[in-house]
């Protein structure tokens, strides 16, 4: 009886999804926002700090289900050694203060090598000395943990996240202290078929605590969401959100003095306000050729917020990407968040991020990157804000969601709204997409509308895609996804010549169909060769560098042959870890589709990518859109 009862509960949520999800409530923003955090005055806590591993989360609970006892209590201030001084019968079975040092941010994998596959929990804590602002309010904001964050201070629980790639912070203003504070966070990377992303992945996600924590303070009214953006028909538009028991009614205004120009207002009763002003003449619109960013100010009483912003304008006209009212052809790469090494442990520094993107735009003339398969930490895209590429930004829906269920959908909204609230201030973020390779059904299909619908709400300067899965009959592809009709922008992976029977001699020949007349990128294609492995053999091997470059020439020979195609994204531009990588001969590990291995070491098919991009960027400039 039971069963029977589940499966139709389950068939009612499924009617029920589509009806929610069309009747949906506003985006899921977060609260707070902190936008622009990382610009902030703070105290980062980056640094040393202990650890200690918790596979059965006897910190969080008992083995009976009871709150977790005494002596496993992680996040409890107080010193185990000096309680066990003071009372012989005390029963730690954890320390902190004493527990080995590591330092953060990074991922548990370079802790010790025994890491390298944990996905269970781990607590870190360290200790630090602050000065509380007076009638000021504080935050710790964490730039991203993987996957659940349980956050403590003081020994006080402040808060929950999940989500492994999108900030959050939570408000402390009560519980810090002046002098010293200690702060205990519970990082636990486990996955199930209910999360996002779901257990099966092509990429190693990093455990633990893999971008900045900040201690931030501000006034009692501060501000909290702040959107500079140039609109469609040439005008300057900014919104703020105060927060704050002065937030409604208050002046507020945007100083942008390298344009001589301020916008001023009073905000409602919401404390927000927004308003549009001409562009000055001595606007100069951001672009990959040049990627002007303007110095700003949000302005809230004695809350000065500090950005730097580019401004440009992106649309679709027909089968057209238009930037700043010209046609454009993305010359792109894929990139996941991994740092160029033999070790790497998710460690995005702004020399680690400049290195990966110097190589594609420098290297191999790219204009584009895709930032796969989740939002990639703020240094990252501040950085492709610096270098003119223009990027294109995901959340993990990716493969198999439990697209059916409404908790699944709520999460995935919020690490949208997170994604876009940390970063509708970078020019160069051009694309949002909502999902990758998700098999069709009627349950995705109002899933992913769902988050259109958010997308579309939440930032209307920038276009929406998604990495479709496309239908193959003989020797034609065809985009027929219902979600098409929804999009921007159509994207595709396309691995013929990889995947699959087709032999390398063929795939240029492979047609392309669409009848939806809208752009379309190939938002993935490759194939794995280890680097130094050669076979010049006539018909080589897969895995040779040799099979890589040939599978590069073919399918550039058919993407050359696709009218509405407007960008090319190749998977990837480094060879990264993957735990479903275990050829022993060529993977060990690692996805080897990298055009570079791990250490930098370029591939043949490097070069095949670096000229075919060097040609199209020559004809761009001679004025041809292709
Ligand atoms: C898929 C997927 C990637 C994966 C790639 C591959 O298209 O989107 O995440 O790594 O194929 O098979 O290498």
């Amino acid at each position: 009886m039971g069963r029977w009862l589940a499966w139709l509960g389950s068939m009612f949520a499924a009617l029920l999804l589509p009806a929610a999800a069309t009747a949906q409530d506003a985006p899921l923003l977060p609260h707070p926002i902190l936008s622009g955090a990382d610009m902030r005055d703070s105290l980062d806590l980056s640094g040393p700090w202990t650890w200690s591993v918790d596979p059965y989360r006897d910190g969080l609970g008992g083995f009976h289900g009871e709150p977790a006892g005494e002596g496993h209590r992680r996040w409890d201030e107080r010193d185990p050694e000096e309680v066990a001084r003071q009372n012989p019968f005390a029963l730690f079975e954890y320390d902190m203060r004493r527990s080995p040092t590591v330092t953060l941010p990074s991922s548990w994998i370079a802790h010790d090598p025994a890491m390298r596959y944990y996905d269970k929990l781990v607590w870190y804590q360290r200790a630090f000395t602050v000065q509380r602002r007076p009638g000021g309010r504080a935050f710790l904001r964490f730039g991203a943990v993987d996957y659940v964050a349980y956050v403590y201070l003081n020994g006080r629980f402040v808060g929950r996240h999940e989500g492994g790639s999108t900030p959050f912070a939570f408000e402390v203003t009560d519980v810090l202290r002046d002098g010293e504070n200690r702060i205990t966070v519970g990082a636990d990377a486990e996955r199930s078929a209910q999360t996002v992303p779901p257990t099966v992945t092509d990429w190693e996600t990093y455990g633990g605590i893999t971008r900045a924590v900040l201690l931030i303070q501000t006034p009692r009214t501060y501000v909290d969401d702040a959107w500079l953006r140039l609109t469609r028909d040439g005008r300057i538009a900014a919104t703020l959100r105060l927060d704050g028991p002065e937030a409604a009614g208050r002046p507020v205004r945007v100083e942008i003095p390298a344009l001589r120009l301020t916008m001023t207002g009073i905000t409602g009763a919401d404390g927000s306000w927004t308003a549009t002003i001409p562009a000055p003449r001595g606007l100069r619109r951001w672009s990959p050729e040049s990627p002007t960013l303007y110095e700003v100010r949000f302005v809230a009483g004695e809350d000065a917020l500090p950005d730097r912003v580019g401004l440009r304008t992106i649309e679709v006209r027909g089968e057209d990407i238009i930037l700043n009212g010209r046609s454009i052809f993305l010359r792109g790469i894929c990139l996941h968040e991994e740092e160029l090494g033999t070790n790497p442990s998710r460690i995005i520094t702004p020399a680690n991020a400049r290195a990966l993107l110097s190589e594609a735009r420098d290297e191999l003339h790219a204009n584009f990157v895709r930032l796969a398969h989740y939002p990639h930490s703020e240094v990252m895209t501040r950085m492709a804000d610096e270098l003119g590429l223009l990027v294109w930004s995901e959340i993990p829906v990716y493969w198999r969601v439990d697209f059916a269920r409404p908790e699944t959908l709520v999460l995935a909204r919020r690490m949208l709204a997170e994604n876009i609230a940390r970063d509708r201030n970078r020019a160069s973020i051009i694309l949002w997409s909502v999902g990758n390779e998700t098999p069709q059904g009627e349950a995705r299909l109002a899933f992913l509308r769902a988050l259109v619908r958010d997308v579309r709400a939440l930032d209307d300067s920038r276009l929406v895609t998604a990495a479709l899965l496309a239908r193959r009959e003989g020797n034609v592809q065809t985009i027929d996804d219902p979600l098409a009709a929804d999009l921007d922008v159509m994207a595709v992976n396309t691995y013929n010549g990889w995947y699959g029977g087709d032999r390398l001699a063929d795939v240029p020949t492979i047609a392309w169909r669409s009848d939806r007349h809208k752009p379309l990128i190939f938002s993935e294609f490759g194939a794995e060769a280890l680097a130094g492995f050669h076979d010049p053999s006539a018909s080589p091997r897969k895995f040779s560098e040799e099979y890589q470059a040939e599978f590069y020439r073919a399918t550039l020979a058919m993407a050359d042959r696709i009218p509405f195609l407007r960008g090319t994204a190749p998977w990837i531009l480094k060879d990264f870890r993957s735990p479903r990588r275990q050829n022993p001969l060529f993977q060990q590990g690692w996805n080897r589709k990298g055009l570079i291995d791990e250490t930098g070491r370029r591939k043949l098919a490097f070069s095949v990518l670096a000229d075919y991009y060097r040609r199209r960027a020559a004809a761009a400039q001679g004025g041809s859109a292709r």
